[in-house]
C-alpha cells in the first residue's frame, strides 16, 4: 500500500517534472511568445543566466508585440545595450503568480540594475496591479500592459505573456516634459538643477503641475535664482528608497533635500504633502519616482491640509495667478509625450517612447497629468 502509494506520487512527480521545461524552451514551445526568443538569442549570456535562475517572473511580449516593435522600430536590434536593458526590465525579481497581484499596487524590482537606465537601488521596478480584473503592469512614462495569458510555469518561476513592452523609466526632465510639467522644467533650467536631479539615487520628486506654478504666479514672479532653487529642493526627497504611493502612510514626515520636512496626509482616498494633494501618483523615473502634486510647496509655510479638503490649497498667501504658466518661455517642445486623447481608452498608441518603442498609455491620471500644461504646448 505504502509502496503502491510512493510509486504512484514518484510517478506523477516525475510526469510534471518532465511538463516543467526551462525558460527558452517553455517560451519557444509556446505559439504565443516563440519570436520572443529571436530577441534571446541576441543575448546568449542573459539567456544562460535566465535559463539558470530560480525565482523569477518573465513578463513576455507575445509575438504580435514583438511584431509591432520590429515593424515600427527595425533598427532597435541594432541597439543591444538598450535591448539588453529592455529584457532586464522584463524580469521580475521572485515569482509572482497572477493571483499574487491585487487591486492595490505593489512595485516590484526587475533585474535591471545597470546604471546607465536606473538609479533604483535593488533594480528598477514595475507597478503592478489588477485593475477590474485585468493583471495590469505600470512602466515608465504611465505607459502600461496587460496580462493575455497568466501563469505559465517554467523551472525558475513563472511567465506571464503581456500585449506590449514596457517602458524603461526615463530620467525626471524628460518625464516632466512629456507630462506637460513645463513650469517645472523650465524652474528647474533656471536654477541649473537639471543635472543634478535627473542624477539622484532612491528620489522622490512631488512635481507640482503648471497650474500649481501659475496659481502664485505674482508669489514666483520675483523670486531670486536662489531663492527659486530652495523652493524647488523643498519638492525633492533622497536618502531613503523611492517613496511609492503604497510607502505613503498618514503622519509620515520625509526630510527633503533642503533639510525641511514635508507631511503625508491621507483624507478619503486622497494623498496630500502639506496641503498640496496628489493628482497623479507613481510615474516611475530613472532615478526613483514622481507624483505630480496640484499646489507649489512652500518650505516657509508647511501647511497641513484641512480635515475635508477634496483639494489641495496654496501655500504661498496672498499669492495672485498669472496669466501664463511661469517659466515656460522657450522651453522645448517634447519629442516624447503621454498623450492625453488616448487615456483610458487602452487602445494601441502610435506614440513612441524615448526608446521608440510603441505602447499603450496609461489608462490611469494621464489627462491629470497634462492638466493644464497641455494647453500651453503646440504639439
Ligand atoms: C533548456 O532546455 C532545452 C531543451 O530541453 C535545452 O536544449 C537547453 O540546453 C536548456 N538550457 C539550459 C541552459 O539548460
Ligand atoms: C501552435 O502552432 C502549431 C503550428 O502552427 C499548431 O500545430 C498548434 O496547434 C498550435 N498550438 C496551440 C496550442 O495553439
Ligand atoms: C513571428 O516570426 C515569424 C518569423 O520571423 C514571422 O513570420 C511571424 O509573422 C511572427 N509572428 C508575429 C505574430 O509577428
Ligand atoms: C533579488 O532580491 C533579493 C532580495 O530580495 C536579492 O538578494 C537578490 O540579489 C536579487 N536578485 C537579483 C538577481 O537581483
Ligand atoms: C523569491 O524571491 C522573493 C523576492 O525577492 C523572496 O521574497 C522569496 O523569499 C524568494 N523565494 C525563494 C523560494 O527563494
Ligand atoms: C479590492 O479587492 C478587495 C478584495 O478582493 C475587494 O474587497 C475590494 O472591493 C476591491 N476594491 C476595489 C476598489 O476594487
Ligand atoms: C480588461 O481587458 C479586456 C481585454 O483587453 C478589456 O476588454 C477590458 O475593457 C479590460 N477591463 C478593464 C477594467 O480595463
Ligand atoms: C503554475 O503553477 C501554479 C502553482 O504553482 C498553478 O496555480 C498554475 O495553475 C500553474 N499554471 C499552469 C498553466 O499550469
Ligand atoms: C545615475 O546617476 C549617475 C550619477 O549621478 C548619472 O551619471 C547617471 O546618468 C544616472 N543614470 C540615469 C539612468 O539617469
Ligand atoms: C538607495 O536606497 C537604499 C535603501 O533602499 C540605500 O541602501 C542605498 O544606499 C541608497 N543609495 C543611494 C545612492 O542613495
Ligand atoms: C490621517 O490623519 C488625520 C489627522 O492628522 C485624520 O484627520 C485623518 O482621518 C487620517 N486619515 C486616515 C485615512 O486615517
Ligand atoms: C536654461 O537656462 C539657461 C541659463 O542657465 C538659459 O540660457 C536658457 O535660455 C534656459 N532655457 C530654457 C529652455 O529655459
Amino acid at each position: 500500500m505504502q509502496l503502491k502509494n510512493l510509486t504512484l506520487a514518484a510517478l506523477v512527480g516525475a510526469a510534471s517534472a518532465q511538463q516543467m521545461m526551462n525558460l527558452t524552451a517553455t517560451l519557444a514551445s509556446n505559439n504565443a511568445t516563440s519570436n520572443l526568443t529571436t530577441f534571446f538569442g541576441l543575448f546568449p549570456e542573459l539567456t544562460r543566466t535566465l535559463d539558470n535562475a530560480q525565482n523569477i517572473t518573465l513578463l513576455a511580449p507575445s509575438n504580435e508585440a514583438i511584431g509591432a516593435l520590429l515593424e515600427a522600430q527595425p533598427e532597435l536590434q541594432q541597439e543591444t545595450d538598450l535591448l539588453r536593458a529592455v529584457l532586464q526590465y522584463h524580469v521580475l525579481n521572485g515569482t509572482y503568480l497572477s493571483s499574487a497581484i491585487t487591486n492595490t499596487s505593489t512595485f516590484v524590482p526587475t533585474l535591471l540594475t545597470n546604471q546607465s537606465y536606473t538609479n533604483v537601488t535593488g533594480g528598477q521596478v514595475v507597478q503592478a496591479v489588477n485593475v477590474g480584473g485585468n493583471v495590469t503592469f505600470y512602466s515608465g512614462l504611465l505607459q502600461n500592459v496587460s496580462v493575455v495569458q497568466p501563469d505559465v510555469n517554467f523551472t525558475g518561476g513563472v511567465i506571464h505573456v503581456i500585449d506590449g513592452l514596457l517602458t524603461v523609466p526615463v530620467n525626471v526632465s524628460e518625464t516632466a516634459l512629456a507630462a506637460g510639467l513645463t513650469s517645472l522644467v523650465g524652474a528647474l533650467n533656471n536654477t541649473q538643477l537639471v543635472g543634478a536631479v535627473n542624477g539622484l539615487s532612491n528620489v522622490t520628486i512631488f512635481a507640482p503641475n503648471n497650474a500649481a506654478f501659475q496659481n502664485i504666479g505674482s508669489a514666483v514672479a520675483n523670486l531670486s535664482t536662489e531663492e527659486l532653487a530652495t523652493i524647488l529642493r523643498y519638492h525633492v526627497v533622497v536618502g531613503q528608497s523611492p517613496l511609492y504611493s503604497s510607502t505613503l502612510e498618514n503622519g509620515t514626515t520625509v526630510t527633503t533635500l533642503g533639510g525641511e520636512d514635508l507631511t503625508i496626509t491621507l483624507i478619503n482616498g486622497s494623498v496630500f504633502v502639506n496641503s498640496a494633494e496628489v493628482a497623479t501618483p507613481d510615474v516611475l523615473v530613472a532615478g526613483g519616482v514622481v507624483h505630480v502634486i496640484d499646489n507649489v510647496l512652500n518650505p516657509q509655510m508647511s501647511m497641513a491640509p484641512n480635515a475635508s479638503a477634496t483639494t489641495g490649497a496654496p501655500a504661498f498667501s496672498g499669492a495672485t495667478s498669472a496669466s501664463e504658466a511661469p517659466f515656460t518661455s522657450g522651453v522645448a517642445t517634447p519629442t516624447t509625450t503621454i498623450n492625453p486623447s488616448e487615456a483610458g481608452a487602452g487602445a494601441a498608441s502610435s506614440t513612441s517612447s524615448a526608446l521608440g518603442v510603441a505602447m499603450k498609455t496609461g489608462a490611469v491620471g494621464a489627462a491629470a497629468l497634462f492638466g493644464a500644461g497641455a494647453a500651453l504646448l503646440n504639439y
